[in-house]
């Protein structure tokens, strides 16, 4: 069995984990999941960076010890990842016994190698960064490239030989092309390093807390030196031989840009000085911004992770954070584009297509499946050949870690059914009695979307879990690829069950809003409804039940009301629908009402209309109103006896 070995940063302990550390994971976790459904003996490593002067002066700050402070936030990111459904399969501490044991270890093989001496070093060194700086890198006492503070540092280390690498890491850049990815980065890392290396610092005696020196306890090892040896000695380095060799070299170190040299220069010699193999692929992803501002601790603007895992459905941030930039650039996280995200390809797309095929099987097949034909309609074969071909571009996307088209496609191919609906019109199917068509056509558009459930696990894995036991597909192998090898697999006489609202959809919020706020930011809105009936009524001006449950009519009780500067005719105002924030409501009422005489009133509202701008001010509901012969407006109002929020049916 062939397997899959893939690793996060492991994160500092000096704060709490934010979004950049809930990305790197989630992108982790959908790797390690598409493996794991090719039928390949996955290890998803992740954990915590818990020594280093960094995290020692934190805890001087908070006048705690490093120890208590690594128990605190190590735990804390172990919580969060719980929340967000990581899958990993170890959770280390560097901290823990056999790490520093496999610490050690790796330096007495660099030492046996002859690559460390003794000497003096002399130069500037960032905490915040944890990283040595050549002149040529400082300006103003910052790092250029990280804007840290630098401070000078003269004193007795360990040098590790790097320079004795440069051209076995050249030639090893220039052997395997795809060690580096994306190809920038690795370019970047070959002119960094055909510029020369100089041998590198391994250890500092002006603090403790860290693994010492062997041999020399005084000096306590460089804190990237016990970092990055994380990566083996969690998967049984050095002690448990069966399981080392099962799964060393990595197959891919998946890591932020900031910290690529590190991996891609550091690492590679540390192996090569003990003699260990190289892993596949470093893969350096992009830096997100909040609302377009760089995050930053003086900007106090970093969002935090707990608060997105709060905020939204796991689902939808996971396809957000896939979705929205290859993976490898930079991304500005945006909560408006997450919203229109959701709404328009998740919930109107994927969920509705779910929902309207789930329930016309219901309604015109009694919600049993018919078996698979291989019927010779062009359209059927198109959906048999799309189906296919999104399996194998999934999978292609996967290998090369094109996670952002992976979903891309897989949307895609939802779409192409929606259209099939469309084209092929079961509910017509039905009313001529074409019950072949009928059987075939809703086949299709069933199969097809168990091919988007099963390549889609990865990345949203609740909503695959729904509509699989919709299909009564609860079995840990029928999430395995193999199952979407062939187009026909759904077996005759399936009773399917309607699946729960994959996606609700959430309310645009105003922009000024930048960062999530714990259950407020995003507040479902209206469920996806099976599909109406589609018969047709029009001409008599009719319309289904269905159609008029999709319009949300609710009680809001008017809490302010103001005037618009500049708009004579508008009113904005405050409203309170039963929901944890009051809505803003821009209404067209000024020459009818003053605005104390609307304060306090219940009034009739359409709640899920698209929210629309009006004089710069985001109108999110509209408020009911009838004109009288004279032309002044009167509203539809109810008593205190009804509660603000309640629907209108
Ligand atoms: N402890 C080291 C890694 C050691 S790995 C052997 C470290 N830790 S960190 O907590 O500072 O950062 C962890 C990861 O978060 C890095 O990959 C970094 O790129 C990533 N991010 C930090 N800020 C980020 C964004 N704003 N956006 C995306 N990822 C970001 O470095």
């Amino acid at each position: 069995m062939s397997k899959y070995y893939v690793t996060t940063p492991i994160y500092y302990v000096n704060g709490a984990p934010h979004i950049g550390h809930a990305y790197t994971t989630i992108v982790a976790d959908a790797l390690a999941r598409y493996h794991r459904q090719r039928g390949e003996e996955v290890f998803l490593l992740t954990g915590t960076d818990e020594h280093g002067l960094k995290v020692q002066r934190e805890a001087e700050k908070q006048g705690i010890s490093p120890q208590q402070l690594a128990e605190t936030n190590s735990a804390k990111f172990k919580e969060l990842f719980e929340k967000l459904g990581i899958t990993h399969d170890r959770f280390i501490r560097t901290t823990e016994e056999d790490h520093k044991r496999a610490v050690t270890a790796m330096v007495q093989r660099m030492l046996a190698a002859g690559d460390i001496y003794l000497d003096k070093y002399e130069g500037w060194y960032s905490a915040a960064d944890e990283a040595y700086y050549d002149a040529s890198e400082i300006a103003d006492g910052v790092a250029i490239a990280s804007k840290s503070a630098v401070e000078w540092v003269e004193e007795e280390s360990y040098f590790f030989k790097l320079s004795k690498y440069a051209q076995p890491l050249l030639a090893w850049y220039n052997e395997k092309p795809n060690c580096i990815a994306p190809a920038g980065r690795r370019n970047e890392v070959i002119s960094f390093v055909e510029g020369g290396l100089r041998d590198l610092s391994i250890s500092r005696t002006t603090f403790s807390w860290g693994v010492a020196m062997p041999g020399d306890p005084k000096h306590v090892l460089y804190v990237w030196v016990d970092a990055l040896t994380n990566y083996i000695s969690a998967v049984g380095a050095f002690e448990d031989e069966q399981q080392f060799d099962k799964l060393w070299p990595a197959d891919v170190h998946l890591i932020g840009k900031d910290i690529l040299r590190f991996h891609a220069v550091y690492w590679p010699a540390f192996l090569m000085s003990a003699g260990l193999a190289l892993p596949g692929q470093i893969f350096a992803h992009g830096w997100w911004t909040n609302e377009g501002e760089k995050m930053s601790k003086s900007r106090g603007n970093f969002i935090d992770a707990f608060e997105l895992a709060d905020a939204y459905d796991l689902d939808v941030l996971r396809y957000y954070l896939l979705r929205e930039v290859p993976l490898g650039n930079d991304g500005n996280f945006s909560k408006e584009r997450l919203v229109e995200r959701n709404n328009s390809e998740l919930a109107d797309n994927l969920g509705n297509l779910v929902n309207r095929s789930f329930a016309m099987t219901q309604r015109f097949l009694d919600g049993e499946l018919g078996g698979y034909v291989a019927t010779d309609d062009a359209l059927d074969q198109g959906i048999r050949e799309s189906a296919r071909a999104t399996a194998a571009d999934v999978d292609r996307f996967m290998n090369d870690c094109e996670t952002h088209r992976a979903v891309e496609r897989l949307l895609g191919f939802s779409g192409e059914l929606n259209l099939y609906v469309q084209q092929t019109q079961p509910w017509k199917l039905s009313k001529d009695g074409d019950t072949e068509r009928l059987a075939a056509a809703l086949y299709h558009v069933l199969e097809g979307i168990r091919f988007i459930a099963v390549l889609g696990s990865a990345f949203l894995p609740d909503a695959s879990k729904k509509i699989l036991t919709g299909f009564g597909l609860n079995a840990p192998e029928d999430l395995l690829l193999s199952t979407v090898a062939q187009f026909g697999k759904l077996a005759a006489g399936t009773r399917l069950s309607q699946p729960e609202v994959l996606f609700a959809k959430y309310e645009t919020k105003p922009k000024e809003d930048a960062l999530p706020k714990a259950d407020k930011a995003a507040k479902p809105k209206a469920e996806n409804k099976p599909e109406a009936k589609s018969d047709n009524n029009d001409k008599a001006g009719l319309i289904d039940f269905d159609l008029f449950g999709k319009v949300e009519l609710r009680v809001g009780l008017i809490v302010k009301a103001e005037r618009v500067e500049g708009a004579d005719k508008l009113l904005k105002l405050s409203a309170d629908l039963g929901e944890a924030e009051l809505r803003t409501i821009v209404a067209g009422i000024a020459k009818s009402f003053a605005p104390e005489d609307l304060e306090g009133r219940r009034v009739a509202m359409a709640t899920n209309l698209k929210p629309a701008k009006l004089f710069g001010i985001l109108s999110q509901a509209m408020i009911l109103a009838a004109e009288t012969e004279d032309g002044k407006l009167e509203l539809a109002q109810y008593s205190d006896n009804v509660k603000a929020g309640t629907r209108i049916k």
